[in-house]
């Protein structure tokens, strides 16, 4: 595997491959874990060509702490990586990312409002960041796929209507979430908890299983949510930002029954972890 910083370097290896080579592309910001190697998998299965990225984006985090304190990992990120089919790994830094004085009103999309419901409301700005940096790396890297985590399955989808918006020859593909045994979302902020938080983590994938279960039962919408929303508040270790059952692609709480899908957000200590289910699977 190749691991490149600038993008002259990457320019150089692009123009050695077969022009009509397949590009997957796994945009990342590193502490790579056993999620971020499934769309890895993926990618190289299917396309002759794999392109990885680590940047932590600077664009996206609403709180500096945040930022801060994300976890950094670039030797064993690299180790694991060398462990898949990875081609290439693009690492670049702040200058290449954002050269002074750019300006950034270009790499800025109209996301149907969707951007500003859910994580969109709760972390202003963040999609901004998230659109910003992803549409120049699709600028750069010229994939032919990109793949997505359905754990950030609004990003995912804010990603989708971007590649449209840019009219790029590139379709995005979303992964299923990988979790740990108990089922807990694989993230690299799981890092980030204490023993005993991160015992307690699973409980936000309890809810969502249980929101799904209330959903076979028959219960409506309304219902399920406030009990839910009710366990939470009622747990002593979170907090919660919110737990909402809404149409997939629109973030609405209307439309077609089929593609309802619960997205949770909620502290535990000083860590704020995210999840979603479809409530059919
Ligand atoms: P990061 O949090 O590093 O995630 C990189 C990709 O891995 C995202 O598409 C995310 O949805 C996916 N991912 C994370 N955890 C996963 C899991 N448990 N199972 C499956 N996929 C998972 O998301 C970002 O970085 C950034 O916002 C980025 C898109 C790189 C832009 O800066």
């Amino acid at each position: 595997m190749k691991v490149i910083r600038t993008l002259t370097e990457y320019n150089q290896w692009h123009s050695t491959t077969d022009a009509n080579a397949e590009i997957g592309f796994v945009p990342t910001m590193g502490a790579l874990h056993q999620g971020h190697l499934s769309l890895i998998r993926q990618s190289t299965k299917e396309n002759y060509l794999t392109v990885c990225s680590i940047y932590i984006n600077p664009t996206q985090f609403d709180k500096k702490e945040d930022l801060i304190k994300y976890p950094k990992a670039l030797k064993k990120d690299i180790a694991l990586l060398k462990t898949t089919n990875c081609d290439v790994l693009f690492v670049p830094d702040d200058r290449q990312m954002y050269p002074e004085g750019e300006d950034l009103t270009r790499y800025e999309f109209d996301f149907s409002q969707i951007d500003t419901l859910l994580e969109g409301k709760h972390r202003i700005g963040h999609f901004r960041g998230v659109g910003i940096v992803v549409s120049k790396l699709f600028e750069m890297l010229k994939p032919t796929k990109a793949y997505l985590g359905e754990k950030d399955y609004q990003q995912l989808q804010i990603v989708k209507r971007l590649a449209v918006a840019m009219k790029l020859n590139l379709s995005v593909i979303g992964s299923l979430t990988t979790r740990e045994s108990d089922g807990l979302a694989m993230s690299s902020r799981n890092l980030r908890l204490n023993q005993n938080e991160r015992t307690e983590a699973t409980f936000i994938y309890q809810m969502l299983q249980k929101a799904k279960e209330k959903y076979s039962k028959g219960e409506t919408i309304a219902t399920i949510q406030f009990s839910i929303i009710d366990k939470f508040n009622k747990h002593p270790s979170f907090k919660l930002d919110y737990f909402e059952i809404v149409h997939e692609e629109t973030f609405l709480a209307s439309g077609n029954k089929s593609n309802w899908r619960c997205f949770v957000a909620a502290f535990i200590g000083p860590v704020r972890l995210i999840d979603n289910m479809p409530l059919i699977a």
